[in-house]
Protein backbone atom coordinates (compact mmCIF):
# COMPACT_ATOMS: atom_id res chain seq x y z
CA UNK A 1 0.00 0.00 0.00
CA UNK A 2 1.38 3.55 -0.70
CA UNK A 3 3.29 4.84 1.38
CA UNK A 4 2.49 8.68 3.01
CA UNK A 5 4.21 11.12 4.92
CA UNK A 6 2.38 12.98 7.89
CA UNK A 7 4.03 16.14 8.59
CA UNK A 8 2.81 17.22 12.36
CA UNK A 9 1.54 14.00 12.88
CA UNK A 10 1.90 13.48 16.45
CA UNK A 11 -0.54 16.78 17.03
CA UNK A 12 -4.58 16.36 17.75
CA UNK A 13 -5.83 16.32 14.35
CA UNK A 14 -2.50 14.44 12.66
CA UNK A 15 -2.72 11.62 15.34
CA UNK A 16 -5.96 10.93 14.49
CA UNK A 17 -5.27 11.06 10.63
CA UNK A 18 -2.49 8.65 10.85
CA UNK A 19 -4.76 6.33 12.93
CA UNK A 20 -7.58 6.41 9.85
CA UNK A 21 -4.74 5.91 7.46
CA UNK A 22 -3.76 2.65 8.96
CA UNK A 23 -7.34 1.68 9.57
CA UNK A 24 -7.06 1.66 5.24
CA UNK A 25 -3.87 0.07 4.67
CA UNK A 26 -1.31 2.82 4.43
CA UNK A 27 2.16 2.60 5.66
CA UNK A 28 2.65 5.89 7.59
CA UNK A 29 6.04 8.12 8.33
CA UNK A 30 5.40 10.74 10.46
CA UNK A 31 7.52 13.59 10.45
CA UNK A 32 7.13 16.13 13.89
CA UNK A 33 9.23 18.15 15.94
CA UNK A 34 7.63 17.85 19.23
CA UNK A 35 7.41 21.69 19.76
CA UNK A 36 3.24 21.04 20.75
CA UNK A 37 3.40 17.40 20.56
CA UNK A 38 4.80 14.27 22.67
CA UNK A 39 6.51 11.25 21.40
CA UNK A 40 4.39 9.03 23.59
CA UNK A 41 1.55 10.01 21.04
CA UNK A 42 3.13 7.23 18.83
CA UNK A 43 2.79 4.71 21.27
CA UNK A 44 -1.10 5.55 21.77
CA UNK A 45 -1.55 4.99 18.09
CA UNK A 46 0.03 1.75 17.91
CA UNK A 47 -1.88 1.00 20.76
CA UNK A 48 -5.10 1.80 18.34
CA UNK A 49 -4.04 -0.06 15.29
CA UNK A 50 -1.06 -2.31 16.37
CA UNK A 51 1.14 -0.94 14.01
CA UNK A 52 4.05 1.23 14.39
CA UNK A 53 4.18 4.41 12.43
CA UNK A 54 7.48 5.45 11.00
CA UNK A 55 8.75 8.25 13.23
CA UNK A 56 11.39 11.02 12.53
CA UNK A 57 11.80 13.38 15.03
CA UNK A 58 12.64 16.71 12.25
CA UNK A 59 12.02 20.10 12.33
CA UNK A 60 11.03 21.58 8.94
CA UNK A 61 12.36 24.62 9.28
CA UNK A 62 15.73 22.98 8.67
CA UNK A 63 15.72 22.76 4.62
CA UNK A 64 18.83 20.54 5.07
CA UNK A 65 17.24 17.85 6.80
CA UNK A 66 14.20 18.00 5.06
CA UNK A 67 15.92 17.08 1.80
CA UNK A 68 17.74 14.05 3.50
CA UNK A 69 14.35 13.04 4.54
CA UNK A 70 13.00 13.26 1.01
CA UNK A 71 16.38 11.60 -0.82
CA UNK A 72 15.99 8.75 1.85
CA UNK A 73 11.86 8.27 1.77
CA UNK A 74 11.58 8.87 -2.34
CA UNK A 75 8.83 6.19 -2.40
CA UNK A 76 6.55 8.61 -0.70
CA UNK A 77 3.60 8.86 -3.03
CA UNK A 78 1.33 11.25 -0.75
CA UNK A 79 1.99 13.94 1.58
CA UNK A 80 -0.41 15.17 4.30
CA UNK A 81 0.88 18.59 5.97
CA UNK A 82 -0.30 19.78 9.34
CA UNK A 83 3.03 20.47 10.88
CA UNK A 84 2.30 24.17 11.43
CA UNK A 85 1.82 26.44 14.40
CA UNK A 86 -1.71 27.45 15.30
CA UNK A 87 -2.50 29.93 18.21
CA UNK A 88 -4.41 32.46 16.89
CA UNK A 89 -3.37 35.10 19.69
CA UNK A 90 -0.24 34.03 19.34
CA UNK A 91 0.25 34.65 16.08
CA UNK A 92 -0.99 38.53 16.91
CA UNK A 93 2.24 39.01 19.28
CA UNK A 94 4.80 37.14 17.21
CA UNK A 95 3.70 37.21 13.72
CA UNK A 96 7.53 36.16 12.26
CA UNK A 97 7.27 33.27 14.40
CA UNK A 98 4.46 32.01 12.45
CA UNK A 99 5.56 33.30 8.95
CA UNK A 100 8.85 31.74 9.45
CA UNK A 101 6.92 28.20 10.91
CA UNK A 102 4.10 27.78 8.70
CA UNK A 103 5.20 29.07 5.95
CA UNK A 104 8.74 28.46 5.23
CA UNK A 105 8.38 24.92 6.24
CA UNK A 106 5.64 24.95 3.61
CA UNK A 107 8.07 26.28 0.92
CA UNK A 108 11.11 23.53 1.96
CA UNK A 109 7.91 20.46 1.95
CA UNK A 110 6.90 21.56 -1.47
CA UNK A 111 10.50 22.07 -2.88
CA UNK A 112 11.17 18.40 -2.33
CA UNK A 113 7.81 16.87 -3.73
CA UNK A 114 8.91 18.57 -6.83
CA UNK A 115 11.46 15.21 -7.09
CA UNK A 116 9.06 12.82 -6.08
CA UNK A 117 7.60 10.64 -9.34
CA UNK A 118 3.99 11.13 -8.01
CA UNK A 119 3.53 14.57 -5.76
CA UNK A 120 -0.11 13.89 -3.98
CA UNK A 121 -0.51 16.88 -1.44
CA UNK A 122 -3.23 17.46 1.59
CA UNK A 123 -2.83 21.06 3.51
CA UNK A 124 -4.34 21.97 6.56
CA UNK A 125 -6.41 24.68 5.54
CA UNK A 126 -9.21 26.62 7.73
CA UNK A 127 -12.38 28.42 7.47
CA UNK A 128 -9.96 30.95 9.05
CA UNK A 129 -9.25 32.59 5.40
CA UNK A 130 -13.26 33.56 5.09
CA UNK A 131 -12.86 36.09 8.07
CA UNK A 132 -16.68 37.12 8.37
CA UNK A 133 -18.32 35.38 5.68
CA UNK A 134 -21.40 37.24 4.24
CA UNK A 135 -23.29 34.79 3.50
CA UNK A 136 -24.26 31.02 5.96
CA UNK A 137 -23.45 28.66 5.25
CA UNK A 138 -20.13 29.17 3.44
CA UNK A 139 -18.96 27.99 0.41
CA UNK A 140 -15.93 27.06 -0.96
CA UNK A 141 -16.04 30.46 -3.66
CA UNK A 142 -16.88 32.62 -0.67
CA UNK A 143 -14.61 35.76 -1.20
CA UNK A 144 -11.37 34.97 1.10
CA UNK A 145 -11.00 37.92 3.26
CA UNK A 146 -8.30 39.84 4.92
CA UNK A 147 -7.26 37.44 7.93
CA UNK A 148 -7.95 38.53 11.07
CA UNK A 149 -4.95 37.21 12.40
CA UNK A 150 -1.13 36.32 11.48
CA UNK A 151 -2.04 32.86 11.52
CA UNK A 152 -5.19 32.90 9.37
CA UNK A 153 -2.85 34.87 7.23
CA UNK A 154 -0.22 31.79 7.11
CA UNK A 155 -3.14 29.67 5.45
CA UNK A 156 -4.39 31.87 2.88
CA UNK A 157 -0.44 32.49 1.71
CA UNK A 158 -0.33 28.67 1.94
CA UNK A 159 -2.88 28.44 -0.16
CA UNK A 160 -1.90 30.34 -2.95
CA UNK A 161 1.80 29.09 -2.45
CA UNK A 162 0.06 25.76 -3.24
CA UNK A 163 -1.66 27.05 -6.65
CA UNK A 164 1.35 28.79 -7.80
CA UNK A 165 2.76 25.64 -7.62
CA UNK A 166 -0.09 23.55 -9.40
CA UNK A 167 -0.17 26.13 -12.11
CA UNK A 168 3.46 25.34 -12.93
CA UNK A 169 3.33 21.90 -12.55
CA UNK A 170 0.42 19.78 -13.90
CA UNK A 171 2.15 16.58 -12.11
CA UNK A 172 1.75 17.81 -8.73
CA UNK A 173 -1.80 18.04 -7.36
CA UNK A 174 -3.15 19.56 -4.32
CA UNK A 175 -5.83 19.67 -2.15
CA UNK A 176 -6.86 22.54 0.64
CA UNK A 177 -8.94 21.36 3.18
CA UNK A 178 -10.78 24.15 5.16
CA UNK A 179 -11.47 22.60 8.45
CA UNK A 180 -13.83 24.61 10.83
CA UNK A 181 -13.80 23.81 14.57
CA UNK A 182 -12.19 20.57 14.87
CA UNK A 183 -13.61 18.89 18.42
CA UNK A 184 -13.61 15.74 20.32
CA UNK A 185 -11.61 12.85 20.49
CA UNK A 186 -11.00 8.99 19.02
CA UNK A 187 -13.28 6.38 20.64
CA UNK A 188 -10.67 4.89 22.96
CA UNK A 189 -9.54 8.28 24.68
CA UNK A 190 -6.40 6.57 23.47
CA UNK A 191 -5.26 9.83 21.56
CA UNK A 192 -7.50 13.24 21.65
CA UNK A 193 -6.97 17.15 21.90
CA UNK A 194 -3.49 18.10 24.61
CA UNK A 195 -3.46 21.77 24.76
CA UNK A 196 -0.27 23.32 26.25
CA UNK A 197 -1.16 25.46 29.14
CA UNK A 198 -4.31 27.62 29.58
CA UNK A 199 -6.99 26.25 26.62
CA UNK A 200 -7.47 28.94 24.03
CA UNK A 201 -9.93 26.84 22.44
CA UNK A 202 -13.35 26.61 23.45
CA UNK A 203 -14.49 22.83 24.52
CA UNK A 204 -10.91 22.13 25.97
CA UNK A 205 -11.44 24.80 28.22
CA UNK A 206 -15.09 23.35 29.11
CA UNK A 207 -13.56 19.91 29.65
CA UNK A 208 -10.97 21.33 31.81
CA UNK A 209 -13.79 23.95 33.92
CA UNK A 210 -15.62 20.36 34.38
CA UNK A 211 -12.93 17.96 35.51
CA UNK A 212 -12.10 21.18 38.05
CA UNK A 213 -8.71 22.10 36.30
CA UNK A 214 -10.16 25.67 36.05
CA UNK A 215 -11.79 27.59 37.49
CA UNK A 216 -14.86 29.22 35.72
CA UNK A 217 -15.37 28.97 31.96
CA UNK A 218 -15.69 32.85 30.40
CA UNK A 219 -18.15 32.95 27.33
CA UNK A 220 -16.47 36.34 25.09
CA UNK A 221 -19.81 37.69 24.49
CA UNK A 222 -23.39 37.22 24.65
CA UNK A 223 -24.40 40.74 22.65
CA UNK A 224 -23.35 39.08 18.81
CA UNK A 225 -26.96 39.52 16.56
CA UNK A 226 -27.02 35.42 16.73
CA UNK A 227 -30.21 33.65 17.88
CA UNK A 228 -28.75 33.98 22.37
CA UNK A 229 -26.27 36.23 21.06
CA UNK A 230 -23.23 34.16 21.95
CA UNK A 231 -21.21 32.89 18.26
CA UNK A 232 -22.03 30.21 16.26
CA UNK A 233 -19.10 27.73 15.12
CA UNK A 234 -19.78 24.08 13.27
CA UNK A 235 -17.52 22.02 15.61
CA UNK A 236 -16.98 18.81 13.97
CA UNK A 237 -15.67 15.45 14.95
CA UNK A 238 -11.62 14.90 14.85
CA UNK A 239 -12.36 11.76 13.48
CA UNK A 240 -14.70 12.67 10.81
CA UNK A 241 -12.54 15.34 9.92
CA UNK A 242 -9.37 12.85 9.99
CA UNK A 243 -11.56 10.48 7.41
CA UNK A 244 -11.72 13.41 5.05
CA UNK A 245 -7.80 13.86 4.88
CA UNK A 246 -8.28 9.82 3.93
CA UNK A 247 -10.68 10.24 1.32
CA UNK A 248 -9.04 13.47 0.40
CA UNK A 249 -5.67 11.41 -0.68
CA UNK A 250 -7.26 8.46 -2.38
CA UNK A 251 -8.91 11.19 -5.03
CA UNK A 252 -5.66 11.97 -5.75
CA UNK A 253 -4.05 8.32 -5.69
CA UNK A 254 -7.02 7.25 -8.24
CA UNK A 255 -6.74 10.36 -10.44
CA UNK A 256 -10.15 11.19 -9.33
CA UNK A 257 -9.37 15.01 -9.02
CA UNK A 258 -10.99 17.44 -11.91
CA UNK A 259 -8.56 19.65 -11.26
CA UNK A 260 -4.87 19.98 -9.74
CA UNK A 261 -5.57 22.20 -7.22
CA UNK A 262 -9.13 21.85 -5.00
CA UNK A 263 -10.46 23.13 -1.91
CA UNK A 264 -13.36 21.90 0.29
CA UNK A 265 -14.74 22.95 3.36
CA UNK A 266 -14.95 20.04 5.86
CA UNK A 267 -17.42 21.02 8.61
CA UNK A 268 -21.00 19.19 9.67
CA UNK A 269 -22.80 22.05 8.20
CA UNK A 270 -24.50 22.76 11.47
CA UNK A 271 -23.73 26.27 13.54
CA UNK A 272 -23.88 25.87 16.84
CA UNK A 273 -23.63 28.89 19.23
CA UNK A 274 -21.14 28.87 22.63
CA UNK A 275 -24.43 28.24 25.45
CA UNK A 276 -25.43 25.59 22.74
CA UNK A 277 -22.14 23.35 23.00
CA UNK A 278 -22.49 24.44 26.76
CA UNK A 279 -26.05 22.95 26.86
CA UNK A 280 -24.79 19.86 25.00
CA UNK A 281 -21.76 19.37 27.17
CA UNK A 282 -23.87 19.17 30.29
CA UNK A 283 -26.46 17.10 28.87
CA UNK A 284 -24.47 14.05 27.83
CA UNK A 285 -21.78 14.49 30.74
CA UNK A 286 -24.39 14.97 33.57
CA UNK A 287 -21.84 17.83 34.83
CA UNK A 288 -23.13 21.50 35.49
CA UNK A 289 -20.53 23.43 34.31
CA UNK A 290 -19.30 26.38 35.78
CA UNK A 291 -19.93 30.01 33.45
CA UNK A 292 -20.42 33.61 33.61
CA UNK A 293 -20.69 35.90 30.38
CA UNK A 294 -17.61 37.86 30.00
CA UNK A 295 -16.42 40.75 27.46
CA UNK A 296 -16.38 40.09 23.81
CA UNK A 297 -12.76 38.42 22.67
CA UNK A 298 -10.94 40.70 19.78
CA UNK A 299 -10.75 38.97 16.08
CA UNK A 300 -14.00 36.31 16.74
CA UNK A 301 -15.99 36.70 13.35
CA UNK A 302 -20.14 36.28 14.78
CA UNK A 303 -20.50 33.14 12.72
CA UNK A 304 -18.84 30.47 10.73
CA UNK A 305 -20.59 27.09 9.33
CA UNK A 306 -20.03 24.99 6.11
CA UNK A 307 -22.12 24.52 3.42
CA UNK A 308 -20.74 20.59 2.85
CA UNK A 309 -22.69 20.35 -0.57
CA UNK A 310 -19.08 19.87 -2.64
CA UNK A 311 -17.23 18.02 0.19
CA UNK A 312 -20.59 15.65 0.39
CA UNK A 313 -21.13 15.44 -3.58
CA UNK A 314 -17.86 15.69 -5.15
CA UNK A 315 -14.97 14.63 -2.44
CA UNK A 316 -17.79 12.00 -1.47
CA UNK A 317 -17.05 12.48 2.06
CA UNK A 318 -19.83 13.44 5.36
CA UNK A 319 -19.58 13.98 8.56
CA UNK A 320 -21.40 11.22 10.67
CA UNK A 321 -21.40 12.37 14.30
CA UNK A 322 -23.15 14.53 16.36
CA UNK A 323 -22.19 17.56 18.69
CA UNK A 324 -23.02 16.01 21.53
CA UNK A 325 -21.31 12.97 20.22
CA UNK A 326 -18.09 15.23 20.05
CA UNK A 327 -18.47 16.37 23.15
CA UNK A 328 -18.87 13.53 25.18
CA UNK A 329 -15.65 11.73 23.40
CA UNK A 330 -13.99 15.02 24.25
CA UNK A 331 -15.72 14.43 27.90
CA UNK A 332 -13.88 10.80 28.40
CA UNK A 333 -10.53 11.89 27.27
CA UNK A 334 -10.36 14.28 29.26
CA UNK A 335 -11.35 11.74 31.91
CA UNK A 336 -9.10 9.32 30.72
CA UNK A 337 -5.99 11.97 30.71
CA UNK A 338 -6.74 13.37 34.31
CA UNK A 339 -6.84 9.26 35.48
CA UNK A 340 -3.87 8.77 34.04
CA UNK A 341 -1.87 11.72 34.90
C1 LIG B 1 -14.97 29.18 19.53
C2 LIG B 1 -16.01 30.10 20.18
C3 LIG B 1 -15.08 32.04 21.22
C4 LIG B 1 -12.90 30.04 24.40
C5 LIG B 1 -9.89 28.96 16.25
C6 LIG B 1 -9.06 29.21 15.02
C7 LIG B 1 -9.31 28.14 14.01
C8 LIG B 1 -9.02 26.82 14.65
C9 LIG B 1 -9.96 26.63 15.83
C10 LIG B 1 -6.74 26.09 14.44
C11 LIG B 1 -15.71 31.57 19.93
C12 LIG B 1 -15.73 31.14 22.25
C13 LIG B 1 -13.68 30.29 23.28
C14 LIG B 1 -13.35 30.45 25.68
C15 LIG B 1 -15.34 31.31 24.66
N1 LIG B 1 -7.68 26.79 15.08
N2 LIG B 1 -14.88 30.91 23.43
N3 LIG B 1 -14.57 31.08 25.76
O1 LIG B 1 -11.77 30.97 17.48
O2 LIG B 1 -13.62 29.68 16.29
O3 LIG B 1 -11.26 29.06 15.89
O4 LIG B 1 -9.67 27.68 16.76
O5 LIG B 1 -6.87 25.37 13.49
O6 LIG B 1 -8.47 28.34 12.90
O7 LIG B 1 -9.44 30.44 14.44
O8 LIG B 1 -12.29 28.56 18.09
O9 LIG B 1 -12.64 27.38 20.22
O10 LIG B 1 -11.22 29.51 20.20
O11 LIG B 1 -13.67 29.67 19.91
O12 LIG B 1 -16.45 31.90 24.77
O13 LIG B 1 -12.68 30.26 26.73
O14 LIG B 1 -15.94 29.92 21.60
O15 LIG B 1 -15.37 33.41 21.49
O16 LIG B 1 -16.96 32.23 19.79
P1 LIG B 1 -12.29 29.69 16.95
P2 LIG B 1 -12.38 28.75 19.67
Amino acid sequence: MAKILVTGGLGFIGSHTVVELQNEGFEVVIIDNLSNSSEDVLDRITSITGIKPLFEKLDLKEKSKVQSFFEKHSDIQGVIHFAASKAVGESVENPLLYYENNINTLVYVLQEMQQLETANFIFSSSCTVYGQADVMPITEDAPVKKAESPYGNTKQIGEEIIQDVCNINSDFNGIALRYFNPIGAHEGAKIGELPIGVPQNLVPFITQTAIGLREQLSVFGDDYPTHDGTCIRDYIHVVDLAKAHVVALQRLLVKKNTSNYETFNIGTGKGSSVLDVIKSFQKVSGQKLNYKIADRRAGDVIEAYANTEKANNILGWKSQSSLDDALASAWKWEQNIRKNS
